[in-house]
């Protein structure tokens, strides 16, 4: 069916326009255009259109973890959020570190439709971090895995790291860092500072992260591979990564919405719901994560979206699994953080959130510009829309949002997917 999006802005520039979507493809971008028999019209009064957003981190728990997720949920998740391409963690039971489980995630999330589910491969066998995983034989199936990471482990053993990065060169693939040296955080509960010494939890200190990040950007160099640094934390990182990409290693980095707008000052609640790994550090490094994304240290943005059931988060903080939600949230916390204190404009968003992390997940048809011939994977979005974050509406199974009860700005209105309207006004479009 063809649709009509009447009176839109694209990346919020210029003059409202018409876009006409046809044969999943954007067929004409003008003003009256003359919606035909048939069509599917979405008023846009003004909003702002973007390239539909990638997510290069998320958590979706199938196989083995559908009480706090599922693909088919965590994709009705991504589509509210404007998003219309997702890289699924390989952290599941089993551990997708073959070619049958990332098929099995891949046809599944075709199966639903919603958004791209692409799987990410595990590095290491069960992400044991002893022995290399089929990185090939993923890369060559069903699911043409591009990324691998151990995310929730880090790849500490640097001649097995050393490795990964030689086969990811040779395969044109990206090793995702999970970058946290165990030596330093052993059983670490929140970040390193005065608010953990305080409140008597161990701490995790920033260096771990900074100490990972300089050695495997020395690793990528030599072995000239592609680099990616999951949810950089710290502003010591920033630094690493300034002096590596000047130096022309090929690493590319993301931060997440939570390492944007919170901070540990939120841990003297206890409320487990805070906890995530990376942890919330300091104001100073919320700073230095939003200056960083501006200036294009750090290239994207990635939800490290982290369902939970809830038994795993309404216990003690010590016993309570790291992870908050983040596929419906992920606009709004970065239009408070980034767009509101001009940091980014509409066009910085569809850089951060569409088409860098398709550039570096190398995804053909996601982040491409608006223009007719293109794709018709579209966001759009109501920038002066003002939200109460409710876990309890959220599509997720899981309800472990850090914003419970927050007001946030910007609301995605309609998501499509190849032409596809897959969310409207806040319902997934089935
Ligand atoms: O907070 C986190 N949760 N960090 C990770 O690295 C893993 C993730 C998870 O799988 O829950
Ligand atoms: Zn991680």
């Amino acid at each position: 069916m063809d649709v009509l999006i009447k009176g839109a802005k694209p990346y919020g520039e210029g003059d409202p326009v018409d876009v006409l979507v046809r044969n999943e493809v954007i067929a004409e971008i003008a003003t009256g255009i003359e919606a035909g028999e048939g069509t599917e019209v979405i008023e846009a009064g003004g909003f702002v259109l973007l390239p539909g957003f990638v997510d290069l981190h998320t958590h979706l728990r199938e196989p083995g973890g559908e009480d706090a997720e599922t693909i088919e949920t965590g994709s009705m998740a991504a589509a509210l959020g404007g998003f219309t391409a997702v890289f699924a963690m390989p952290n599941t039971d089993p551990v997708a570190d073959n070619a049958v489980i990332v098929e099995h995630v891949y046809r599944r999330g075709a199966e639903v439709g919603l958004v791209d589910v692409h799987p990410v491969g595990a590095v290491t066998v069960g992400l044991g971090g002893e022995k290399l995983a089929e990185l090939g034989t993923m890369a060559a199936s069903a699911a043409g895995v591009r990324m691998f990471s151990d995310d929730g482990r880090c790849v500490h053993d640097p001649l097995l790291m050393r490795r990964a990065l030689e086969y990811a060169t040779a395969l044109d693939v990206v090793i995702a860092q999970h970058a946290e040296d165990p030596r330093l955080t052993g059983d670490a509960q929140a970040h390193e500072g005065v608010v953990a010494a305080r409140l008597g939890l161990a701490g995790w200190p920033a260096v771990a992260e900074e100490t990972i990040v300089s050695r495997d950007c020395a690793l990528a160099r030599d072995a000239g591979a592609a680099l990616h640094v999951c949810h950089v934390s710290s502003a010591r990182t920033v630094e690493v990564l300034r002096t590596a990409k000047a130096a022309g290693v090929r690493v590319s980095a993301e931060v997440t919405p939570h390492h944007l707008l919170l901070t540990d000052a939120l841990l003297t609640s206890y409320d487990p719901v805070n906890k995530v790994n990376p942890p919330l550090r300091t104001g100073a490094d919320t700073a230095a994560m939003r200056q960083a994304l501006a200036d294009r240290v750090i290239d994207c943005v990635a939800t490290d979206h982290a369902p939970h059931p809830a038994q795993a988060k309404d216990c003690e903080w010590a016993a309570a699994k790291p992870g908050m939600l983040g596929l419906q949230t992920a606009l709004s916390v970065l239009a408070h953080t980034m767009v509101e204190p001009g940091l980014l404009d509409w066009r910085g968003v569809a850089r951060v959130l569409s088409e860098r992390p398709a550039e570096i997940a190398g995804l053909p048809d996601h982040g491409r510009p608006i223009e007719v011939g293109e794709p018709a994977n579209l966001a759009l979005v109501d920038p002066d829309a003002q939200w109460t974050v409710r876990g309890s509406r959220l599509a997720s199974l899981a309800g472990n949002t850090p914003y419970e009860g927050m007001r946030l700005p910007a609301r995605v209105v309609a998501t499509l997917l190849r032409g596809r309207v897959t969310a409207l006004d806040g319902e997934v479009q089935k």
